[in-house]
């Protein structure tokens, strides 16, 4: 694993540049996304960059990690919905080929094809990542099996708490959701993680540090051929 430092603006740059390069390579790459913070700057870049024509997502597909199961995709808290308002609809994007998994109506045989649907569209090029306070990356908690595909995932209750933020009350926050399994991610042929702010930094020392554990479900990317992890200083402070 490669590691960057530096703040905010500039992990955040460099990450949307790889973005970039990979699709201007392959106009019909297939892209792995995240919600969350973490991007928010990531995506604000690509933005920028497909108004100023520097990439095109005309031909690009991609796969998002995670969905809540309960909520429609019209929700303003749900993944899809994020995911059109922070991206999608700000692109040249063809929406028929961006794909969320559902959290509703028959979202359990959505999931069990969804790693079908990335390999049939050639697999995932370059995938972003955020990572839990808890080292959890998509929804995989603690105790998830490195071997997971893509399945229904019970949320910690520190997950639940950390995302009751953008909630209006912590009962709101949905308790499942489903997610891409460890395996899954483990096939993108590129993986980059960002991680900012006090409350990552046992987590990235967890991932930089210790032990490939189920119970550190980052861990896993410590066998990555190509996986670079983004972090400003305070994610960082526990590794120095
Ligand atoms: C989101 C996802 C999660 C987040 C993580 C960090 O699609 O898969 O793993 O990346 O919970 O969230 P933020 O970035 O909001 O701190």
């Amino acid at each position: 694993m490669k590691v960057v430092v530096g703040n905010n603006d500039y992990i955040s740059e460099l990450i949307a540049n790889e973005f970039i390069k990979v699709i201007n390579v392959k106009p019909n790459c297939v892209l792995g996304l995240a919600t969350g913070t973490s991007p928010l700057k990531v995506y604000a870049n690509l933005i920028k960059a497909n108004k100023e024509g520097r990439v095109s997502f005309k031909d690009v597909s991609t796969f998002n990690l995670d969905e809540y199961i309960g909520l429609e995709g019209t929700h303003v808290q749900s993944y899809r919905y994020f995911m059109n308002d922070n991206l999608f609809n700000h692109i040249d994007i063809d929406k028929e080929r961006t794909h969320v998994l559902k959290g509703t109506g028959d979202y359990l045989a959505y999931a069990k094809e969804y790693d079908n649907l990335i390999a049939q569209a050639g697999g995932i090029d370059i995938q972003i990542l955020g990572i839990g306070s808890d080292g959890h990356i998509a929804f995989n908690e603690p105790g998830a099996s490195f071997d997971s595909l893509t399945h229904v995932e019970t949320l910690a209750e520190s997950t639940i708490k950390d995302n009751s933020r953008l909630f209006n009350d912590i009962s709101e926050v949905p308790t499942k959701a489903v997610t891409m399994g460890l395996k899954s991610i483990m096939n993108a042929r590129k993986i980059v993680l960002i991680a900012t702010g006090k409350n990552k930094a046992q987590a990235i020392y967890n991932l930089l540090k210790g032990p490939k554990t189920e119970q550190v479900p980052c861990s896993i990317l410590q066998d990555h051929k190509d996986c670079t992890i983004y972090c400003d200083e305070e994610a960082y402070s526990l590794v120095k």
